[in-house]
């Protein structure tokens, strides 16, 4: 499997695969100040929950280097403050964002003289325990997928990008492919396009490709098609957030393929590490859903496809009620059709 530095730490910066060039152009950037990483992480150059947590924290870690080499340790606290605060704001709907924020914090209030090599090291910690999750929930959701059908291999649609460059490494819904295909010799995939931003067709396709699977593109609106010709076994989908009632915050379009799917009786699981799930958003209607620029869908790569002067709705995410959702795949293990009594029992420590 092909591994990217989605969001590293290299010599002293913070280092990440520019993901809005893919899959015509792989280039990687450097960063070596918190405001820096937070403008790659609202640019989208760093995207998938998982991810913007990693990159966040090597952005604390790196914004300590930054302080400590200017030498002003007198206003080493203010500039450290900001700096979370322009990381933490930089996109709202993934939770891991805040959640991994909230890990680095309590370490600025202790000794300021290794400071920096403190935070690293938590960043580091937090994309290894995340390449970890990943091979867990892996495992845990492709051992719960449905048998291949005889005389096709399994074939599992996905929407978006919850692959090994929506995370650290291996990805989430692509995770729990990747170890379906160790289970069953061979899986195909559908992939969504996924308007407007186009992470299953720049990233997803690109990313299985390489990874030697076969891969259907389609568009967002042929799911509905594709499962009723029977085409589609199982739907995988990652998740930005989860309330603690199982509502599954995600790529905008998965909410119509999780309806799809339970019209056609097609099994429909999220997969997405403990971080992903937020216990103090009782609901999914409590999640804050990111509105994006309107060019994202009044333009492709540049080119005008719409009208002047049209207004533009461009929310980021949609929530996927619990109630759609045949399973919930974590690294702890499988919650069957969540609700709020089973995700505490089987997910809260
Ligand atoms: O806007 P994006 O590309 O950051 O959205 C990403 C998704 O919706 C993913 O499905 C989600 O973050 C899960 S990533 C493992």
């Amino acid at each position: 499997m092909t591994v990217f530095d989605v969001a590293v730490w290299k010599d002293g910066k913070v280092r990440m695969l520019d993901q809005r060039l893919l899959p015509t152009e792989e280039r990687y950037l450097e960063f070596t100040s918190a405001a820096g990483v937070a403008e790659a992480i609202r640019a989208m150059v760093v995207r998938g929950a998982p991810a913007i947590g990693c990159a966040a924290a090597f952005g604390v870690a790196v914004e300590a280097f930054r302080l400590a080499d200017s030498g002003t340790p007198a206003s080493w606290p203010e500039a450290m403050a900001e700096g979370m605060r322009l990381l933490r704001q930089a996109r709202p709907t993934a939770v891991n964002l805040g959640w991994a924020l909230d890990r680095l914090e309590p370490l600025l209030a202790g000794d300021p003289v290794d400071l920096p090599q403190r935070l690293l090291r938590e960043a580091e910690a937090i994309r290894t325990e995340d390449i970890a999750s990943c091979r867990a929930m892996g495992k845990a959701g492709a051992a719960i997928l449905p048998a291949p059908p005889s005389g096709r291999p399994l074939t599992i649609m996905t929407h978006c990008n919850a692959g090994a460059l929506a995370t650290a490494g291996y990805g989430t819904a692509l995770g729990v492919i990747r170890a379906a295909r160790e289970r069953f010799g061979e899986v195909r995939v559908f992939a969504t396009e996924t308007r407007p931003f186009w992470q299953g067709a720049r990233l997803t396709a690109w990313e299985l490709e390489r990874d030697g699977f076969e891969v259907t593109l389609i568009t967002d609106s042929m799911s509905g098609h594709a499962m009723s010709r029977g085409l589609i076994d199982a739907v995988v989908v990652g998740a930005d957030r989860v309330a603690a009632n199982g509502d599954a915050a995600n790529k905008i379009g998965t909410y119509g393929h999780a309806v799809l799917a339970r019209r056609h009786g097609i099994p429909f699981l999220v997969a997405c590490p403990l971080s992903t799930i937020d216990f103090k958003t009782p609901t999914g209607l409590e999640i804050p859903i990111e509105e994006r620029p309107a060019d994202e869908v009044t333009h492709v790569r540049g080119l005008r496809i719409a009208a002047e002067g049209v207004k533009v709705f461009n929310p980021a995410f949609d929530v996927t009620p619990a109630e759609l959702v045949t399973a919930l795949v974590t690294e702890r293990g499988v919650v069957h059709a969540p609700d709020a009594i089973r995700m505490r029992a089987a997910l809260k420590a």
